[in-house]
């Protein structure tokens, strides 16, 4: 029956030795395995051991880099820390993978570095003319505004910006113009109306659908302090201008004779014989 059920071998010597084999072989698989763990465990594996085997990748920096880019760092292993064109790092630049007494492995040093902007871009000014194509940590602005826009600074204290060292501007001026002026119902204007701001000695013409007659200055201009030089014209509607006059002096009517009933009733306690309301 037993030799029956096994039917690789039928001698009774082999048998016994293969009956013992497994355990040795188990154990060397799972030392194997430990092993392995061991060796390549640290990159996949996240726990308490990792540190121990080591060290957590470093990362890289906002436009930035390292070499090498990639692997599993080991004691003693060196990371550089470089920034793309432009930028310049702010840190320490080399890191090494070091053991702790306590048998742990991190970087040292462990601060993290930044990549700063080397230089402030030339900043977009609208109606302007921005000078140096090059500006570093501290400089000043070089701007001027195309002619009829008056330069505003946000800080009015402070007329100047300077190019910070994250690579901003701070306090960057806009030029100025006249705002788009207001065109009421029923009138339109010779000016795109793309545009938002415009010159000082711009004119803007205005003027009326069909039915509508312009009432107020046809002209306006851009003054020198970016105020319109008179406020926008109405248009107003032809035909229905009369019926508008008709009901303004109905009411006009309307409202005198009331206000004049109140005073008789209110001033005179007795109205005398014969006064009568009437106008
Ligand atoms: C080992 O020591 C380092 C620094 O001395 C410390 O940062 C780390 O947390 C320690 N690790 C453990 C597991 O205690
Ligand atoms: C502007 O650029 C010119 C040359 O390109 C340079 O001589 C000058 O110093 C710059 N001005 C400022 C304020 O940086
Ligand atoms: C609008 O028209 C007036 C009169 O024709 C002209 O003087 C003015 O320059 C025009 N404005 C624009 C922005 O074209």
């Amino acid at each position: 029956m037993y030799h029956g059920m096994n039917p690789s071998s039928g001698d009774p010597f082999l048998e016994k030795q293969q009956q013992q084999s497994p355990s040795p072989r188990r154990l060397f698989a799972v030392v194997l395995w430990l092993q392995l763990i061991l060796c390549f465990g640290p990159a996949q594996i996240t726990g308490g051991f990792d540190d121990l085997h080591a060290c957590a990748d470093p990362g890289v920096p906002e436009h930035g880099y390292k070499t090498p880019s990639a692997g599993v760092f080991f004691e003693s292993a060196v990371v550089r820390l470089h920034c793309q064109e432009g930028y310049r790092l702010k840190g320490s630049s080399k890191k090494i993978c070091v053991r702790h007494f306590n048998g742990s492995l991190s970087w040292k040093p462990s601060d993290k570095p930044v990549c700063l902007q080397e230089d402030c871009l030339v900043p977009h000014v609208e109606d302007a003319e921005v000078h140096n194509k090059t500006y570093r940590t501290g400089d000043k602005l070089i701007i001027s505004c195309h002619e009829g826009f008056q330069i505003r600074y946000p800080d009015l204290d402070n007329m100047v910006s300077i190019c910070q060292d994250d690579g901003m501007w701070d306090n960057l001026p806009i030029c100025q113009g006249c705002l788009r002026p207001l065109v009421l119902p029923h009138s339109y204007i010779n000016i795109s109306e793309f545009e938002s701001s415009f010159p000082v000695g711009t004119v803007v013409y205005y003027q009326c659908f069909p039915g509508y007659k312009l009432k107020g200055t046809k002209f306006l201009e851009c003054m020198y302090n970016l105020i319109w030089s008179h406020s926008s014209p109405r248009c107003l509607d032809v035909e229905g201008k009369t019926a508008y006059l008709v009901l303004e002096c109905f009411l006009f009517l309307i409202s005198s004779l009331v206000s004049k009933i109140l005073k008789g009733l209110c001033s005179v306690r007795v109205p005398p014989k014969g006064t009568d309301f009437l106008i």
